[in-house]
């Protein structure tokens, strides 16, 4: 097949691939993805950082060779760096180094070292260099400079900085699921693509906030942070202009919040319903935003989305079988894995449902909710339909939690 390597600086390389009709990944909906591969020519040796995934090494494979056939060398890769294992970016790891050089250099992180074994055993005859914060490779002209990056996503997860141009391979971390045919963020509108990272950071980083922030310190203190002239994930577009997705990450990793609730609901014969939208009008009377989720049609990878960057939740669902409905525990397991308490975010929900007799949606919410970091301010227990009493009640509340976080 034919596919061409996209330029992204002088003697730089797009070498990844697209994956136009993946609709999953990590549980969640995506609207395909890019896996993104690159390849760094310096004078003395050609270097391959990262890999794709299944499916589409013929893709790869192309435009490995277009960008040798554009850069008018003769084709010989020196130096591979993995900078994660996940097999989105490593399934074709140990074929492309028996297949392009199986005398190649290879450097990772020990954890990415150890997981390659674990997940593909067939690494153990190979030399693998572990590297870490501190180590450099010369190129020719070039360095590359190893970053260990703990936990942004994997226990493995490392950046590679090619320092003379200020590009940083920061693998998952910066990333997107997006799928365009051009590849850097000013190819589409700023606050589209910030809201596609906003998606992948909720859901896929949140948990390694505490590591991002000392990360980013980190790269402040040794001067690194200054140096980034791009970022090149390996998901999505890439990032020309880094200073916009770095203050997003800074954000997002320190619990910065707008004043915003979003209200979570499922429904059996509409009477959780009938609060959820009093809930809503009692929180718009205050003058806050409120994002609105029926778990019956929206998916928990978008209400994550905007849990992240609001000050407060209100969640509600009838009681069945004394426990609350099926679609909002799904909710909450997915709140307590992703746990938002470690963004330093203190984030206050209301509690609403409506039951047939015994109840105890309330309380199982109230347990879960707590443990999941966040600090339960009000519940709203009813009895089947909610009266015109109830309907106030429940406006008053809203308007009550939108008090809340303008304090
Ligand atoms: Fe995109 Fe952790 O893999």
């Amino acid at each position: 097949m034919k596919a061409k390597a996209f330029k992204i600086a002088d003697g730089v390389y797009w070498v990844g691939v697209i994956h136009w009709n993946s609709r999953t990944f990590h549980g969640y909906g995506i609207p395909g993805t890019t896996y993104n591969a690159y390849l760094v020519f310096g004078e003395e040796k050609n270097v391959l950082i990262d890999n794709v995934y299944r499916g589409l090494f013929d893709q790869f494979d192309a435009r490995v060779k277009d960008a040798f056939e554009q850069e008018g060398k003769e084709f010989k890769i020196d130096v591979f760096v993995q900078n994660h294992s996940e097999m989105d970016h490593s399934t074709f790891l140990r074929d492309t180094i028996a297949k392009y050089n199986p005398d190649a250099e290879i450097y990772a992180s020990q954890n990415c070292i150890n997981f390659l074994e674990a997940q593909y055993h067939n690494f153990s005859d190979l030399e693998l260099n572990a590297v870490n914060t501190g180590d450099e490779l010369d190129i020719g002209g070039r360095t590359l400079k190893f970053i260990s990056a703990p936990m942004l996503h994997w226990p493995d997860s490392m950046f590679t900085f090619l320092a003379e141009d200020g590009i940083l391979f920061s693998n998952d971390a910066f990333g997107q699921h997006l799928c365009h045919s051009k590849r850097f963020d000013r190819d589409y509108p700023l606050e589209y693509v910030l809201g596609e990272a906003q998606k992948y950071y909720a859901n896929l980083v949140t948990l390694g906030s505490p590591m991002f922030r000392m990360k980013l310190q980190e790269l402040t203190d040794n001067g690194i942070l200054d140096e980034i002239k791009m970022i090149a994930p390996c998901h999505g577009q890439i990032w020309t202009n880094p200073a916009p997705i770095v203050e997003k990450y800074s954000e997002w990793a320190s619990g910065v919040c707008k004043d915003k609730i979003t209200v979570i609901y499922d429904t059996m014969h509409h009477s959780t319903e009938k609060l959820a939208f009093q809930i809503a009008e009692g929180i718009m009377s205050e003058g806050v935003e409120v994002k609105m989720y029926f778990m019956q049609e929206d998916g928990p990878d978008d209400v994550i989305t905007d849990i992240l960057d609001s000050k407060a939740i209100a969640i509600g669902a009838p009681t069945m079988m004394n426990k609350p409905f099926p679609r909002i525990g799904n909710m909450m397991y997915w709140l307590d894995c992703v746990n938002f308490k470690g963004t330093g975010s203190e984030k206050n929900a209301l509690i609403f449902s409506s039951k047939g007799w015994g109840g105890g949606a309330v309380d199982k919410l109230q347990k879960d909710l707590e443990s999941a970091g966040f600090n339960v301010t009000d519940t709203m227990d009813i009895l089947f339909v909610p009266d015109e009493d109830m309907l106030a009640e429940a406006f008053e509340k809203g308007a009550e939690l939108a008090r809340s976080i303008k304090e």
